[in-house]
């Protein structure tokens, strides 16, 4: 299991704190949340502040675009950083040209699909993917509860990825915490998503030591 703490349960004011003490705690990925007020109900971060994370952490960036056409702003997520850069299906039109558009970075690219969205929408796209970030909650917000319809859409995701005999990541993103991870791992995914549960936690260590136990 990959786990990716969410920056947007972090302390912004002391951000670089608390991304070494979750690179401290051994996890493995950033993942950074990017929101637009137009795609979701709420705004974040754009790519200076990526980019000024650029070099002082050895965590890859995980970057979630929760945004609106993210074509625009690919090059300067590619420039401030990203490793791997998700997109929501939801959010573009021609989605086969933005994955090429990532990868033409030699930038991991994956597409995010909200609770509601079918899987059938990246049928056809899912031998170019890295990695597909099904979101098991509404996008906007941290701190929301896991939605339980997205194990079964986990399992099927999987059995899809195994029956075209593909090698690629299932990322799992909202109310994941220790105590119900294991059924997300159990269900297929791989990459684990955590923002409240980590950057929340009084003690991020034992925390992250949690989520590995619970998983066995
Ligand atoms: C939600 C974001 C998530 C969020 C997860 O829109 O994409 O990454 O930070 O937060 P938790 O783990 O608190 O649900
Ligand atoms: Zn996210």
């Amino acid at each position: 299991m990959k786990l990716a703490p969410s920056i947007l349960s972090a302390d912004f004011s002391s951000l670089l704190e608390d991304i070494k003490k979750v690179e401290d705690a051994g996890c493995d990925l950033l993942h950074i949340d990017v929101m637009d007020g137009h795609f979701v109900p709420n705004i974040t971060m754009g790519p200076p502040v990526v980019k000024s994370l650029k070099g002082k952490t050895k965590l890859p960036f995980d970057v979630h675009l929760m945004i609106e056409n993210p074509d625009r702003y690919i090059s300067q997520f590619v420039e401030a950083g990203a490793d791997i850069i998700s997109v929501h299906s939801e959010a573009c039109v021609h989605l086969s040209r933005t994955i090429q558009l990532i990868k033409s970075y030699n930038v991991k690219a994956a597409v995010a699909l909200n609770p509601a969205t079918p899987l059938d929408v990246i049928e056809y796209v899912l031998e170019d993917l890295d990695m597909v970030l099904i979101m098991s909650v509404n996008p906007g917000f941290g701190g929301q509860s896991f939605i339980n319809s997205s194990l079964t859409k986990i399992e099927k995701l999987k059995k899809m990825i195994e029956s075209k005999g593909l090698n690629i990541d299932i990322q799992v993103d909202g109310g994941v915490k220790a105590d119900n991870v294991k059924s997300v791992i159990d269900a297929g995914a791989n990459v684990i998503v955590a923002g409240s549960a980590i950057f929340g936690s009084e003690d991020i260590e034992s925390t992250v030591k949690q989520f590995r136990q619970n998983i066995i």
